[in-house]
């Protein structure tokens, strides 16, 4: 077995310019050209985003089940589902209109929404979510035009910021469709500032799938990044995302989360164990659980995975530390760990094979500091024991077993 050594701390940049006292003429603007260059990499002052986020967002987004067939009708119904699912109850509360809600601009360059399944417009949607106990959110692009080809913000920043809030938005996805020759931080920065303006506090979530190294930046920008490409409904593609975000655990925090994309539970190309160990694994690692499935027509074990109290709990840890992968075994028989308030942690004995296998959790690894730490099972909501040293136990395949280790103190 192959222990992994403690996470990557990120180095600041070093920069150097040259100091000669003397330099030649030809140098002088050479000098002068690389102090500029220097200038424009120089952290800017920090400014907070616009709303503060405490715990990963949690809510539903309508992309990943039904991507461009958004309505009316779907989100009230998604609003009354996520209450009578006892969903809201367990913390979900943003519902996002992702891509395709617009169609044009007016002569006034005022962002216009597709009038045929919007037919009561945004406010009154909007009014209806917030009636629900609930927060409404909605998506923009950076760019010229939405990855559907739907107007940008473009050149449209601060009015669009001020038609969202006119309009009781108080979540905003931007996308990175069609900014080509953009600067990412520019454009984020820009949007976030007008999101400001407004005065009314509105969550941003960045997507530019990590392209623009956004864990270098975005958290004096916006609330959650992605940190990888969109997800699809399958294993591979979810620890794909698990793996490309794990690399930026330490810029995680309250307030600024690593976003490893939207779930993919209930959508049908995963079992429940599968299912299962996406939510784990999401709550290892702090990231946003927004659900991304049919809402009005889940069955009861999809209801039961989205809305465990036990693992929201380690995912709204208010440590709002992210996990780090701390074991593994080959590739596929892995432990992640996660830091939580008050000295427990949150671990997940991760099989990614394709057949059962014995995984060990060795408590020192997980950081814990105490010899013995009581095991609590978080799926099946029973306390296993108290053990010494280490937890061991044979995890089906595509699965996780997800525990809380709480130390006890020797005597
Ligand atoms: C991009 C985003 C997705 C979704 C689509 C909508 O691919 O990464 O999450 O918003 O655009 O077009």
């Amino acid at each position: 077995m192959t222990p992994l050594t403690s996470p990557l701390v990120r180095r600041p940049l070093r920069l150097h310019i040259p100091t000669d006292p003397n330099p030649s003429r030809l140098m002088r603007p050479l000098a002068a050209a690389l102090a500029i260059s220097a200038l424009a990499l120089l952290p800017v002052p920090s400014v907070p985003p616009a709303a503060p986020v405490l715990t990963p967002p949690m809510g539903w987004n309508s992309w990943n089940h039904f991507a461009c067939d958004v309505s009316d009708s779907l989100i009230r119904g998604t609003a009354d589902a996520m209450v009578l699912s006892g969903m809201r109850d367990a913390g979900y509360r943003y519902v996002v209109i992702d891509d395709c809600w617009q169609v044009a601009r007016a002569a006034d360059g005022t962002i216009v929404a597709d009038s045929a399944r919007f037919p009561h417009g945004i406010r009154a949607l909007a009014d209806y979510v917030h009636s629900k106990g609930l927060l409404f959110g909605i998506y923009t692009d950076a760019g010229t035009k939405t990855c559907q080809g739907r107007p940008g913000t473009l050149g449209h920043e601060v009015q669009d910021a001020r038609t969202y809030a006119g309009w009781g938005v108080d979540y905003v996805k931007e996308d990175w469709c069609n900014a080509g020759g953009l600067d990412a931080p520019t454009q984020y920065r820009m949007f976030r500032d007008a999101l400001r303006a407004t005065g009314r506090p509105i969550v941003l979530s960045i997507c530019e799938w990590g392209s623009n190294q956004p864990w270098e930046w975005a958290p004096q920008v916006g609330n959650l990044w992605r940190t990888t490409d969109d997800i699809a409904d399958s294993w591979g593609s979810m620890l794909g995302n698990l793996d490309q975000s794990a690399q930026h655990a330490s810029v995680a925090g309250p307030g600024h989360w690593n976003d490893p994309d939207m779930l993919e539970v209930g959508n049908g190309g995963m079992t429940d164990a599968e299912y299962r160990a996406h939510m784990s694994l999401w709550a290892i690692q702090a990231a946003p659980l927004i659900a991304g499935n049919d809402l009005r027509t889940m069955s009861d074990s999809t209801r039961t995975i989205l809305t465990n109290a036990e693992v929201i709990a380690v995912d709204q840890d208010s440590l709002g530390a992210q996990g780090y992968l701390v074991w593994t075994d080959g590739p596929s028989l892995q432990v992640w760990a996660r830091k939580l308030s008050g000295g427990a942690r949150a671990v997940a004995l991760l099989n990614r094979a394709d057949t059962a296998a014995r995984i060990t959790a060795w408590f020192s690894r997980t950081g814990i500091r105490a010899d013995s730490a009581r095991v609590r099972d978080l799926w099946l909501h029973q306390d296993i024991g108290t053990f010494r040293g280490q937890y061991a136990d044979t995890v089906p395949a595509h699965a996780v077993r997800m525990l809380r280790l709480t130390p006890v103190s020797s005597r």
